[in-house]
């Protein structure tokens, strides 16, 4: 049954009155959803302004609402069904076998010694026990850390030292694209923190640790992503504060029905696979499909064969996929019978008129709204969306959502008032959220009454919907002996949206058979510092960056270079303008760098 909030996201007209009342009452409408909440002691309000804290006074446990409470009244009921890199691989989790299964992996914790407050790394494919392990940990309050799987063992390393983790969860291996993958070989043996390997323990029956019930503030998880530094910084969520954002924006904005099977294809090593893989589909119990294969192997329809298979009615992707995808000759989508959809997401990048097309007509048949969802790691879940109408302009993530007030100031979109997902901390700067304004970073535009969102403003680049630094990058090259300095910046790129352009200046002229090894050198230690997802595409070796006086490299005017703007701006603050000449010139024939991994 649809209540007021879910039918007002679906209509103009009652939209704009109900979101008033939602910024005028904002206690009244976040009280309603913490009723969705199973509480062991009611909040008394939701938000309190003197201690700056949401749902204060309350206490529950996130694992309690995702997993014990359905597992007691749908046992049989699959919380999640997991497709693996081969036709046929599949397993169906039921509500009941995933309490059991956090049981065990959080008494394995509390054995070792975990306690309320660690961190706990997790460093796994998309495999429910991945799944199961983040649960563990919330339901004995301890803070868990997922790293993406395809980060390079100094990425993991970096993340596991600045978040004092005591623990890593993994496993041996995985297969994905028809290769074997050895995780757990990436792991840099002088880490000093137990490693927990799932292969190998032995899981003990009939230990059934208690429930560590937690008050609303306390800690969740901490997930790394990239921001102007060097560094990738920790950013830190609130247990029921977020859960209370995340399981609201889902209920509403993809307007779910109990008997819904929804498949999202993130990852749990980024942000939507946390709040909208994770947490939002189980709090509210429905089936979440997972898949930790490739889209494209053995063929290029596995999307398309999983949701024919389990019915799957909310699809929720990112833009990058679909693009791919599309390429694809048309009887392979054909082949499916996709009916069982309903409604559509994208999430990550902006998406492009011809794919929103093919999307909206293709894979769902012109019946389906495309919610085009905006929002950021630090958000906790989605800010912006459009109405689940099928009267939607294509590329504009339309309206913010209930209780959310945003703005545009000198062209970025930011948020004027105190919402429940918005991040408690940053771990590894000591930096706390600063609820009065948050600047997104990102830069928008008003189309009507509705937010078009034009790309990041800083010197975050986003190669196929994973965001990545461009001062990490630079870091990277720059450890190269050849290398005197580098600048990265992003370039549009058809398929992945964006992605990284590098000027390098060399410390010494090599021979020109030597280039190709400086390029080897410049792939590999962005791969080894970041991981297999980084990588420049394209290098231009220069013999000078654009500076300032004070020797601030010019990155917007490279930007604008490297993406082959006609138009320069004036350049007064650019001391060594002669250089741009040669610049313009390298940008037309950089080397271009082979794409040595597919899409992921
Ligand atoms: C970008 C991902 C356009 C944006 C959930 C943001 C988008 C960054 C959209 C956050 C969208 C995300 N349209 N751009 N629908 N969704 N972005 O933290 O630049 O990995 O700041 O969170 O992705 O990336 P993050």
């Amino acid at each position: 049954m649809l209540f007021e909030h879910e039918i007002a996201w679906e209509n103009d007209r009652v939209y704009e009155e109900v979101y008033r009342n939602s910024i005028d009452f904002p206690n009244e409408f976040w009280m309603q959803y913490a009723q969705d909440i199973e509480w062991k002691r009611i909040p008394n309000l939701a938000y309190d302004n003197e201690k700056k804290e949401w749902l204060s006074g309350g206490i529950s446990n996130v694992c309690y609402n995702c997993v014990d409470r359905h597992a007691d009244k749908i046992p049989e009921k699959a919380a999640i069904i997991w497709y693996g890199d081969e036709y046929g691989e599949r397993r169906e989790i039921s509500y009941a076998k995933l309490q059991k299964m956090v049981i065990q992996i959080s008494s394995i914790l509390k054995g070792r010694g975990i306690k309320k407050n660690d961190v706990v790394g997790i460093y796994m494919p998309m495999i429910p026990e991945a799944i199961a392990s983040m649960l563990a940990c919330a339901r004995i309050g301890a803070i868990h850390l997922v790293v993406f799987a395809g980060f390079s063992p100094e990425a993991l390393k970096y993340r596991l030292t600045t978040s004092n983790a005591k623990a890593l969860l993994t496993i041996n291996s995985f297969r994905r694209g028809g290769k074997e993958i050895e995780l757990a070989k990436n792991i840099p043996n002088e880490l000093g923190i137990d490693i927990i390997n799932l292969d190998n323990i032995q899981y003990h029956k009939n230990v059934i640790p208690d429930i560590d019930w937690q008050n609303s503030d306390d800690d969740l998880f901490i997930l790394y992503t990239s921001g102007s530094s060097g560094k990738p910084k920790g950013v830190l969520h609130s247990a029921l504060p977020y859960m209370l954002y995340v399981a609201t924006t889902f209920k509403v904005i993809f307007g779910i029905q109990p008997d819904d099977v929804y498949f999202c294809t993130s990852d749990i090593g980024w942000i939507t696979g946390h709040s909208y893989i994770t947490y939002a589909p189980l709090f509210h119990g429905l089936t979440t499909v997972i898949f930790s294969g490739s889209p494209t192997y053995p063929e290029a329809d596995r999307y398309w064969q999983i949701i024919e298979q389990e019915k799957v009615s909310i699809f929720y992707t990112a833009p990058t996929a679909i693009r791919s995808l599309q390429m694809f000759n048309k009887k392979i989508i054909k082949k499916h019978d996709l009916s069982s959809l309903r409604v559509l997401g994208t999430v990550g990048e902006p998406i492009n008129k011809s794919a929103w097309k093919w999307y909206f007509e293709t894979v769902g048949n012109k019946k389906c709204p495309i919610m085009d969802t905006w929002w950021q790691t630090e958000t906790g879940g989605i800010i912006l969306a459009p109405l689940r109408n099928i009267n939607q302009k294509p590329g504009i993530a339309g309206k913010p959502f209930f209780g959310i007030e945003t703005d545009i100031i000198e062209g970025e979109l930011v948020i004027k008032n105190e919402f429940p997902g918005l991040y408690k901390a940053i771990v590894s700067e000591c930096a706390t959220a600063d609820n009065a304004l948050y600047k997104t970073g990102d830069g928008a535009v008003y189309e009507g009454s509705d937010i078009k969102i034009k790309g990041r403003m800083d010197d975050v680049i986003n190669i196929s919907g994973h965001r990545l630094g461009t001062a990490e990058f630079e870091c990277a090259i720059n450890k190269i002996s050849e290398v005197q300095e580098s600048a990265v910046v992003a370039v549009s790129d058809d398929l992945k949206g964006q992605t990284a352009f590098a000027f390098v200046v060399l410390t010494v002229t090599p021979e020109r058979d030597d280039f190709a090894q400086i390029v080897k050198k410049i792939v590999s230690s962005t791969r080894n510092s970041i991981g297999s997802i980084a990588k420049p595409d394209y290098i231009s070796f220069v013999p000078d960056l654009p500076k300032t006086r004070s020797g601030k490299i010019v990155r917007k005017l490279l930007r604008d270079i490297a993406n082959g703007a006609e138009n320069l701006p004036e350049l007064h603050s650019v001391i060594n303008s002669e250089v741009i000449d040669v610049l313009k010139v390298s940008v037309k024939n950089p080397i271009f760098c082979p794409d040595m991994c597919k899409l992921k």
